[in-house]
């Protein structure tokens, strides 16, 4: 299948590590370009080196923190300036903290909220002038299977992703007079530095370690594993592509079977 991605312009963001940067190869992988962006420069330009050399394709970096108002306007700025449109933008910046709800301090609510749910949105009001001015854009926002199964013990999580999910629908009926699309992925665990730190500062202060909490964890999910990035990666990918040229305003789950409902 003809995925239409060949020389499409995408920015992924949270691309130097995890989920993002998964997604950033299979584009990559497809002959789109790419432009990477997390904080830490030298990690992306690693991944750019190692992507254009396996995949010739051009692939760009942009450090940028996401959880502050200014750098979603260079980003977008930077990639118009070389490549001149933006296709595509991928969300998935993110490191939400969990915890019991009282011993949550009012940072961690405040990062959730500053890079998951307004990082999303200002990089999507950042790309829209160009989409529209195209007449073409694919958003995906990376959300997770909490934003519709709320945990109690990753509710920072679980709030900024269905915040992110109403943003997504609400906006899909907005922008969709201009050939833009969005939709979100709702991964459940994923093997990465995020999860892994998940699961420490769960343990913490329990007689439970990191992989004993895991496990009680993988108990409530039928597939009974975490999965890899790129098992997020190709339906977020999919979503990215002409193959989903229907789909707008909805959210795919991919979490092991964990999440309890008919959709
Ligand atoms: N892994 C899971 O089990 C899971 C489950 C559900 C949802 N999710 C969601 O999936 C998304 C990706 O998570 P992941 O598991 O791939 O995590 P990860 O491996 O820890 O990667 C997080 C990415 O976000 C970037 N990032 C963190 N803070 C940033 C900031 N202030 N500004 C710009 N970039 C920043 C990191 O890069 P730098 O450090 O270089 O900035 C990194 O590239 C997150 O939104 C997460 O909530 C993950």
């Amino acid at each position: 299948m003809d995925l239409g991605l060949r020389g499409k312009i995408a920015i992924v963001t949270g691309a130097s590590k995890g989920i993002g940067a998964a997604c950033a190869e299979l584009l990559a992988e497809e002959g789109t370009k790419v432009v990477l962006v997390s904080r830490r420069l030298k990690a992306l330009e690693k991944l750019a080196a190692r992507l254009s050399r396996a995949y010739g394709t051009d692939v760009a970096c942009v450090a940028a923190d996401m959880s502050k108002p200014g750098p979603a306007e260079e980003v977008a700025a930077r990639t118009l300036e070389q490549f001149g449109r933006i296709d595509i933008l991928i969300n998935s910046a993110g490191s939400s903290q969990g915890g019991v709800f009282w011993e949550i301090g009012e940072a961690t609510w405040e990062s959730a909220i500053q890079l998951k749910f307004l990082g999303a949105v200002r990089m999507v009001r950042a790309v829209l002038p160009a989409m529209r001015r195209q007449r073409y854009g694919r958003i995906v926002n990376v959300t997770g299977n909490t934003g519709r199964q709320p945990h109690p013990r990753l509710l920072p999580g679980s709030a900024t992703n269905a915040a992110l999910l109403s943003f997504t629908k609400g906006l899909s009926e907005e922008v969709m007079r201009f050939g833009i699309v969005i939709n979100a992925l709702q991964p459940g665990p994923t093997r990465t530095e995020h999860w892994d730190r998940l699961m420490q500062g769960l343990a913490r202060d329990t007689k439970y370690s990191a992989k004993e909490m895991e496990r009680r964890f993988m108990d409530q999910i039928p597939m009974g594993r975490v999965a890899e990035a790129i098992e997020m990666a190709r339906p977020i990918v999919f979503m990215c592509s002409d193959a989903a040229s229907y789909m707008t305003g909805r959210s795919i789950t991919v979490d092991g079977g964990w999440t309890k409902d008919l959709a």
